[in-house]
């Protein structure tokens, strides 16, 4: 693939502006300076280049996590809050990449990013039901007839049948581990204030086989590996 079509692709702006960028001397392979859009790279290995100094490696699609911080609103264009996107390098945007199902802005932990529109599909299709683990802290105790009614089912307001978590577990005395397979909206506050308590504050552990990795402090983002998509698909 020639070098503007690379920097396209990896969303360093129009054509247009790839061109000017590379002509410009500001793109490095191997630590040498190209000059020439043109120039051929194949793309069976990992290529990395650099651009003003900046490591990147060839991505044909990007998947990525971010351990999000509360305040943030999973949009593009955030009605009160700032978004996810202020978090991530512009070229991500650029190239489209997008949220895997959406967080509330006070929700934290593990949110999904790409700019696979199949992968976006299957972790977000109602059908497709994953597996996501939350941690809600609560306002009062948590007690056996609420952990009781989660598993079994509670009805939420407007909805015709009962949302069942697929496990509740108590961490602690207003700590609850709730693993939930469907991703309607506030489901998890709703669910729990069915049950009689009420959420202050909620975080995402883990998607399928794949946990927020220890290493992730809030606000960081990490591109996902091979192993780290099949553990995703695990559930
Ligand atoms: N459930 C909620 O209530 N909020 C979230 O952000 C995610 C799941």
């Amino acid at each position: 693939m020639d070098l503007e079509r690379i920097l396209f692709s990896q969303g360093f702006g129009s054509r247009r502006q790839c061109r000017a960028i590379i002509a410009a001397g500001r793109v490095r392979i191997g630590g040498e300076i190209l000059t020439d859009p043109a120039a051929g790279f194949p793309l069976l290995s990992p290529l990395d280049f650099e651009v003003d100094g900046e490591s990147w490696r060839y991505r044909e699609k990007a998947y990525l996590a971010l351990n999000k911080p509360a305040g943030y609103e999973c949009s593009r264009d955030p009605q009160h809050h700032l978004s996810v996107f202020h978090l991530l390098p512009p070229q991500l945007t650029t190239r489209g990449v997008q949220c895997v199902g959406r967080l509330d802005q006070d929700t934290t932990g593990l949110l999904l990013l790409s700019d696979d529109g199949a992968f976006v599909h299957a972790f977000t299709s109602p059908k497709r039901k994953v597996p996501k683990v939350y941690l809600a802290t609560t306002r009062h105790p948590i007690d056996d007839a609420q952990l009781a009614a989660l598993r079994d089912g509670v009805l939420l307001h407007g909805e015709s049948k009962p949302s069942a978590a697929l496990a509740a577990h108590q961490r602690d005395e207003r700590l609850l581990e709730l693993t939930v397979l469907e991703g309607k909206y506030h489901q998890v506050k709703r669910m729990v204030a069915a049950a009689g308590n009420r959420v202050e504050k909620l975080h995402r552990e883990r998607i399928g086989g794949f946990e927020l990795p220890a290493t992730l402090t809030e606000g960081q983002w990490c591109w996902l590996d091979e192993a780290e998509l099949a553990a995703l698909r695990r559930e």
